[in-house]
Formats: structure tokens, sequence, C-alpha cells
């Protein structure tokens, strides 16, 4: 299913020029080109190993997951991670923690590592938690993905494998690179990290949805340093189609929107509009250059954003995705406890 990897050059040094410096990860906005190549050469390393690490710095350790939101990929890939660096792993689900009894974030945060926890990795439903977690705790955080800001391991993932697709695993350079982001991108901490993450490292990324789900205004959000790229919006995805590298699909999250209730949007007048004008299908598949792939972070509505034709075809890295996510949160797990240490 998934398109053709690149082999891996030979000659490659698999440790990074530039070592991460933070002790947490929060997000990929405002983080420099050097540091975000930083974890990407280190995610080479662990990127499609088959066996645990013998020398890792954490075995032994313990990782606390903290979900407050419901997750399957982002969940299950730090917990194989952390066992494939031989630490520990304790998971607390907000649902059943005292959070419903009122205790705030910080305090649970705070008791969690008084247990002798050695990193946590924080979902919630509140932009802005990890961050505020991170700043009142002594161990490494990361965030794996708060509210509407962001969710950097999941940027950094689809990074990687975008450039594997490409051929760019050498130095991740994205320069001459056309991404276009498609859907509900106001709600997508996913958006938001690739956006970060893509500019950086110089490619371009067209967003592309309704104006209520991709207003002008995301045309800001573009990285400023020396060789980034450009974010422009666009409301007409057949257009930009032929002109893309990679199409990342979004979600639509229902839940996020003011309207909750049922399958209703304020900012989607009905569903069937929606995939007739922003749904990735078949025939828009065939309209894409050779060799483009599409993306999507998961969880998919199927028949709606993307049709399952395209899903489980061969332009689709969908599940190459989350098999990256495992190494990259390796990597990142890893780079955060040695910049902390
Ligand atoms: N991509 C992603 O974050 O999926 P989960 O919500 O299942 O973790």
């Amino acid at each position: 299913m998934p398109a053709t990897r690149r082999p891996l050059s030979k000659g490659r040094s698999q440790k990074p020029v530039i070592a991460w410096d933070r002790k947490d990860l929060i997000g990929l906005q405002g983080v420099s080109a050097e540091q975000i190549r930083a974890l990407l050469v280190a995610s080479r390393a662990r990127v499609d190993i088959t066996t645990d690490v013998t020398d890792s710095p954490l075995a032994g350790t313990t990782i606390a997951n903290l979900f407050f939101e419901d997750s399957t990929r982002t969940r299950t890939s730090f917990t194989n991670a952390a066992h494939r660096l031989r630490a520990h792993v304790s998971n607390l689900l907000g649902a059943f923690s005292s959070v419903t009894k009122g205790e705030t974030l910080i305090d649970t945060a705070r008791n969690v590592e008084a247990m002798g926890v050695h990193a946590l990795v924080i979902r919630a439903r509140q932009g802005g938690a990890a961050g505020l977690i991170a700043k009142n705790v002594r161990c490494p955080v990361v965030n794996a993905g708060d509210g509407r800001h962001e969710h950097p391991t999941q940027g950094l993932l689809d990074i990687y494998t975008l450039a594997e697709a490409k051929g760019r695993l050498n130095d991740f350079k994205l320069k001459g690179l056309t991404v276009a982001i498609v859907g509900d991108i106001v709600s997508s901490r996913v958006a938001r990290s690739n956006i970060a993450g893509l500019t950086a490292l110089g490619a371009n990324v067209v967003c592309v949805g309704p104006a209520g789900l991709a207003p002008r205004s995301l045309e800001s959000l573009a990285e400023t340093g020396p060789g980034a790229g450009t974010v422009r919006v666009t409301h007409d995805f057949d257009r930009v189609l032929p002109e893309v590298d990679a199409v990342m699909m979004l979600r639509v999250q229902f839940e996020r929107h003011a309207d909750a209730a049922g399958k209703n949007s304020p900012s989607i007048a009905s569903i069937r509009e929606y995939r007739s004008f922003f749904g990735m299908t078949g025939a828009r598949a065939d309209q894409m250059k050779k060799g483009a792939i599409v993306m999507h972070p998961g969880p998919i509505n199927r028949g709606l954003e993307l049709d399952p034709e395209v899903a489980d075809g061969p332009r689709s890295v969908i599940l190459r995705q989350v098999t990256v996510g495992v190494g990259v949160r390796m990597a990142v797990l890893e780079a955060c406890a040695a910049a902390s240490a």
C-alpha cells in the first residue's frame, strides 16, 4: 500500500551535527531549522529498527503518558517507543483520573512526577496545557497534542515521511517541495506543527479549504528564518492538485466546532458539498503529478475528506506515517532526556 520507499544512501552520518538543546518539545513554531533537523537526523537511527536499543540511556527509567483526550496512534506509538528504549511506561487516562474530581492538570503532573517519573508525555484538550505543565515540573515534557495548538511529534513524523518519499533524508532540506494541507485547518494542531516545520525547512505550503476552515490569516504562520518557505491560502482544491508534491488531508473535527451536535458544523454547509469541493476522491488523486503522495494524520473520516480507494491506494503513505512515528518518538524522548541531563 505505501508509496515506494527510497533506500538510504551509504556513508550518511546517523549523528546530528547539532544536538537538540531543549528539555521539552512543546511545539515546532519558532524552533530553528537546525533544531528541527537535529530531531529528524536522530530519528533516522531509530526509524525501522527491529530490536530494542541495547545501549539506551532511558533503560530502566519510567515514561508517563498523561492523556486527557482520546488517542489511538499517539499513545500507542509513545508506548512502543518507550519500550524500544527499554523504559517502563505508566499510563494515566484523564477519564479515569482524579481530574474528574477537580484536580488540576499541574497538580496531576506534579504528583505523577513525584513518583519518580523521568519524562511526561501530555495530551490535553486545552491549547497551552503541555507548555504550562512543562513550566511546573523538572522532568522533560513532550506535547502529544494540546487543543488546537500543536502536535509536534506528528509534525516531525509527517515531515520525515515526506522527506523519505521525496529522497530528502540526507539533509532534510525541503526547498522546491510544495505541500497542500487540506480541510479543517483552523481546528488542527497537526496543521500548525506541519506549517511551522515544513516552512522552516524550506517547503512551501498551500492551505486549502472553505473560508471558515482555511482563513487567509493562516498565511501569517510561515516561519521567517533564512530559506524558509511560504504559506498561501486557496479555496480551489482542483487548481492546486497538479502542482503539489504531497497532499495532507485533515479530519473534519466536528467535535471542535461550535455546533458539535451530530455532524453539523457552522463552517460546512453540507457534508455532501464539502466532499464535492474538498474531498480527496479517486478522480482527484488522478490529477496529482507522478510521485505525489497522499498523507493523513488519522483518524480518517472515510468517505468524507478521504475516499477509501485513495486511503488504501498507491499514493497513500498513511500507514508509513504511523510506522515512522515510533522511531521519531524514540528520538524525541532521547533528545529531550539528553538535553535535560
Ligand atoms: N494522529 C493522531 O494524533 O492520532 P490519535 O488521536 O489517534 O493519537
